[in-house]
Formats: structure tokens, C-alpha cells, sequence
């Protein structure tokens, strides 16, 4: 099974458990977590949320399973210093319905990666999943999400008020989704622009 895919300039794999030290040392900044429902997080909090969906996952491949929950780590292709990360998790009781989200660090953002990990979990969760649905979400405030949200073609579906209580403030949840059959433009670039770097390709459909 396949673990490793770029799109040339970002190389996106199934994270290791080692790497989550590096997304904990990224979601420990203000400026990173300014923007979400969660955070800054300490060290143990990050590791608390992400060690129980990366060990699973690891063990699903060892065994050559495709796992339930995909978290990816995010580098450059070019240098491979680490970007962030992304995923895409099932929604409870939503068979073919998947959450997607990104966490890019500081020093990578306004370069279009945050557009091409979003476009990855697209191209992902319909190409290798074969979902019917991808939902995203995101605090009002959060300009480059929506934007990104939006440039992958998801639609505005609602805003949750007063959804989340944090860092002393109450934040609005815009919801997104995308459907897959409004995806198949855009399906039809990536599924060229993103190629498997080992393992045996999956099929597009
Ligand atoms: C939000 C985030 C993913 C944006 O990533 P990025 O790599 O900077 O985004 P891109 O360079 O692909 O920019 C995409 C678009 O969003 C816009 N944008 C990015 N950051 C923005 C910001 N802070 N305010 C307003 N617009 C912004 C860009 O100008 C671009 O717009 P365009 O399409 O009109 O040119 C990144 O800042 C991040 O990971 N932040 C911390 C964690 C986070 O908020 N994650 C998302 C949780 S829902």
C-alpha cells in the first residue's frame, strides 16, 4: 500500500509516531494556534490528541491495511524540512463522509501550501477513499482557511455561532463541504499533479 505522495513541491506521508514531536512544537505557538478552537497547546496535549490516531494507523500498515484515520506529515519535496501536517478522518456514523484539515508552521505560510495540503486531502479523500463527501470547518476568523476552503471548492454551508469558547473569547464555526461530484474538475488536475513516491499505486476512479 502506498504511503508516500507529492505534487512535486510538497511530499505529504502517513505520519510516524516520532514526527508528532514536530507538530507539537508547531501547535506550542500562539501565532499558529491564533486562528483555531484549540491552543497553544503544551507538548503533553498534543501528543494526548495525536499519538492515539497515528499508533493505530501505523499498526494498520504494518499490517498492509489501509487505515481508519489519515494523518499525513507535510514537507517540502525540495528540502524536506517539515511544513505541518493534514488529515483526513472518518465522521462518526457518516460511511464515505470524511473531516479534512491542516496545520501549516509559521515560516511556511503564504506560499500556497496551505492550497496544496487542502488539495491533497481533496484529491485524497475522493481518489484513494472513494468518499461521496469531504467536510471542513473553521473559525470566522480564519481568513486564509475559508480562502483556501474555497479556492478547493467547498462550499459555505453554515456558521455554528458561539461555537467554541477559547483563548477567553467565544468564536463562530463556518462549516464547509464538498460534494464528490462537484470535485471532478478539479479531480481531473490533481489526479495528474499528484504522484505516489513508493508502494503500489492506487487507482484513481
Ligand atoms: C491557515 C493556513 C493553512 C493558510 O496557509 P497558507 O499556506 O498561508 O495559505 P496559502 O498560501 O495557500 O493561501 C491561500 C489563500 O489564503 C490567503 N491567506 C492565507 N493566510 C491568510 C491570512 N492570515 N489572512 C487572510 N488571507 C490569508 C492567501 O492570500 C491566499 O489567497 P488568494 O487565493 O486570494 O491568493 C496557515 O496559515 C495555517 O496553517 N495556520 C495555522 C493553523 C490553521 O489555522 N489551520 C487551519 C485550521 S481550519
Amino acid at each position: 500500500m502506498n504511503t508516500v505522495w507529492t505534487d512535486g513541491v510538497l511530499r505529504f506521508s502517513y505520519m510516524d509516531s516520532t514526527e508528532v514531536e514536530l507538530v507539537a512544537t508547531m501547535l506550542a505557538k500562539p501565532s499558529v494556534c491564533a486562528h483555531v478552537f484549540f491552543g497553544p497547546n503544551t507538548i503533553e496535549e498534543t501528543r494526548a490528541f495525536f499519538l492515539p490516531l497515528v499508533e493505530p494507523m501505523q499498526e494498520s500498515l504494518q499490517r498492509d491495511e489501509r487505515p481508519q484515520c489519515h494523518v499525513f506529515t507535510v514537507r517540502e519535496a525540495a528540502t524536506g524540512d517539515f511544513v505541518g501536517e493534514c488529515a483526513v478522518i472518518p465522521v462518526m456514523f457518516g460511511s464515505g463522509n470524511f473531516t479534512i484539515g491542516y496545520q501549516l508552521d509559521e515560516p511556511f505560510w503564504r506560499r500556497g501550501y496551505g492550497t496544496r495540503a487542502c488539495e491533497f486531502v481533496v484529491w485524497f479523500g475522493f481518489t484513494v477513499l472513494k468518499a461521496h463527501r469531504l467536510s471542513g470547518d473553521t473559525l470566522g476568523s480564519n481568513a486564509g482557511s475559508c480562502r483556501i476552503m474555497e479556492r478547493c471548492g467547498f462550499r459555505r454551508e453554515g456558521v455554528q455561532r458561539q461555537y467554541y469558547f477559547a483563548r477567553g473569547e467565544l468564536h463562530d464555526n463556518v462549516l464547509y463541504g464538498l460534494l464528490r461530484e462537484e470535485s471532478r474538475p478539479a479531480l481531473a488536475r490533481l489526479s495528474s499533479a499528484i504522484v505516489e513516491i513508493e508502494g503500489e499505486p492506487s487507482v484513481p476512479t
